[in-house]
């Protein structure tokens, strides 16, 4: 699944060109995609700004990423489960030249449920909507502005392929990402032509500590690889899966009818839920 923009010849050079910006604002930047974009950015020559909730992680990852790219660095530490963080990122990026936002930060469920029966159920529901929803909308909300004044800027927006076809036993996190990407198709369409890019991503699984799978495949592939693919896409394509075998896959389950595609999902999760309980019996 993809939607062109635009495919020239001149690929490189307008890839080159995009990412000649100064500022990169990462959420959820310490681990897993998140992670992989920052060093990615930070490779290609910009300062990064990893926002996260862990101090002593996002100390690690920055000093990291300085030592082996020699870019700048700066850390927000920000808890995106809380809604009155944002005066504090605020004053965190006063001053700086954005040109690109990757609101990356997202939970998922530990486990396929029943939406009645996940547990802490009010908990989660508060938590998922600020960490996936509300943290898109507030992060655009704060960088937005400085990039129409430069007419000039880059949001790439993780959300899911979950996102893309309603995922039983997953409902509330599927139905988040399919907000985030509305947000980006409708938000692209508004300020495109101001020269502002807004990209919906949409991987299948990727190897991280999110989806539990340890050892990356050609399916699953890990963060890094991932992500070099899917920065390769932005100015092409304003939603993507991101990833060659991502996108092939999006394309099959695009072919069958919706109400198949949701009882093979419900099918395959029923499955992975009873082999998660079966897990914890024998602990
Ligand atoms: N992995 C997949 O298969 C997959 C597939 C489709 C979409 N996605 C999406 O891709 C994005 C990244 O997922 P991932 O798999 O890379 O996740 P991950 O490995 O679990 O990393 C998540 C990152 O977000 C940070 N974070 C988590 N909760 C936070 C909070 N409340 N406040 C601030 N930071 C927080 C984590 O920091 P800590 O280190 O402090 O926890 C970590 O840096 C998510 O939006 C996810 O929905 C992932």
């Amino acid at each position: 699944m993809s939607t062109p923009i635009a495919v020239t010849s001149v690929k490189q050079l307008m890839q080159i060109c995009l990412f000649v910006v100064v500022v990169a604002v990462v959420t959820g930047a310490t681990d897993g995609i998140g992670k992989a974009y920052a060093q990615e950015l930070a490779r290609r020559g910009m300062k990064v700004v990893l926002v996260s909730r862990s101090k002593e992680k996002l100390d690690q990852v920055s000093t990291e990423i300085r030592e082996k790219y020699k870019v700048e660095t700066k850390v927000i530490v920000a808890d995106f489960g809380a809604r009155e963080i944002y005066n504090g990122i605020k004053a965190g990026l006063e001053g700086l030249e954005i040109g690109v936002l990757v609101n990356n930060v997202g939970m998922s469920y530990a486990y396929p449920e029943y939406f009645l029966d996940i547990p802490e159920l009010e908990k989660t529901i508060d938590k998922m909507v600020n960490i996936n929803i509300t943290s898109v909308c507030e992060m655009t909300r704060l960088v937005l502005p400085g990039m129409l004044e430069r007419s000039k800027g880059i949001i790439l927006n993780i959300a899911s392929a979950s996102g893309m076809c309603p995922t039983p036993l997953l409902t509330l996190y599927s139905a988040t990402k399919a907000f985030v990407d509305y947000f980006s198709q409708g938000l692209h369409a508004e300020y495109k032509s101001k020269g502002i890019i807004v990209q919906s991503v949409l991987p299948y699984y990727v190897a991280t500590k999110m989806s539990k799978i340890r050892k990356p495949t050609l399916d699953k592939p890990s963060p890094e690889r991932y992500v070099r693919a899917a920065l390769g896409t932005v100015g092409l394509q304003s939603r993507t899966n991101g990833y060659l075998p991502h996108a092939l896959m999006g394309w099959i389950v695009s072919l069958l009818p919706t109400s198949t595609a949701i009882n093979l999902i419900m099918k395959t999760n029923k499955q992975i839920r009873a082999r998660y309980f079966k897990k914890m019996k024998e602990k």
